[in-house]
């Protein structure tokens, strides 16, 4: 069975501690909150305030995804908030397994975020360390963009690289996941999948959960 990350980014803003609210309630696994500093990526999102003032909305992992160029920077602010899994992207940081035991010793889960011209061969030695690998399906940014399908290659290297080196790794896959790839992207190795604009679509969050989970 894959857990479900509903992606945050897809949701009504003005609303967002209700969408919160209805995702635990619809049985989302993770709340994955998509963290932009229009530096990393072309866009802005939301900093560590948010996440905190959507901490007392429900108890689900909080699983921060920084898209932000440097993140040791912001590693205390986001675990002062409430973030339970940080993942940063490799391409961000100079120092990487020096940011990856920053956040091990903050107490929270780490993950290590691969864009999709990133290739898996990089972070062979880091595999022992890490709670997670996230593989970006699309380029990161945007939500509601299409799945780049070389993806699955990936998918497979990273679950190779888990078999080998560190059997309790988590493999996420971002972007573009819906009902139709959700079944093969499990079967590549994907055991948590972020999705947002498949599970905001029609404002059905609760129906598009069930969506996905029976297509899993
Ligand atoms: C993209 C973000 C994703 C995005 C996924 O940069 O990291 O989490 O919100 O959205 P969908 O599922 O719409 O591709
Ligand atoms: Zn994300």
């Amino acid at each position: 069975m894959v857990m479900i990350a509903p992606s945050i980014l897809s949701a009504d803003f003005s609303k967002l501690g209700e969408d919160v609210e209805r995702l635990d309630k619809a049985g989302a696994d993770w709340i994955h909150i998509d963290v932009m500093d229009g530096n990393f990526v072309p866009n802005i999102t939301i900093g560590a305030p948010i996440v905190r003032a959507l901490r007392s909305k429900t108890n689900k992992t909080f699983d921060v995804h920084l898209m932000v160029a440097n993140p040791s920077r912001f590693i205390d602010d986001f675990v002062d908030a409430g973030a339970d899994i940080i993942t940063i992207h490799l391409e961000a940081e100079t120092h990487i397994d020096r940011a990856i035991q920053l956040i091990k010793s903050k107490g929270v889960k780490v993950g290590l975020a691969l864009n999709p011209g990133t290739s898996v061969s990089l972070i062979k030695d880091l595999i022992p360390q890490l709670d997670m690998v996230l593989i970006m399906t699309v380029n990161p940014g945007f939500g509601g963009q299409k799945f780049i399908p070389y993806s699955f290659d990936k998918i497979r290297e990273v679950k190779a690289l888990k078999d080998k080196y560190n059997s309790n790794l988590l493999i996420q896959v971002d972007g573009g996941a819906d009902k139709n790839n959700i079944k093969e992207l499990a079967e590549a190795g994907a055991t948590v999948i972020v999705a947002g604009s498949a599970i905001f679509k029609g404002n059905k969050i609760e129906e598009n959960i069930k969506l996905l989970k029976e297509n899993s």
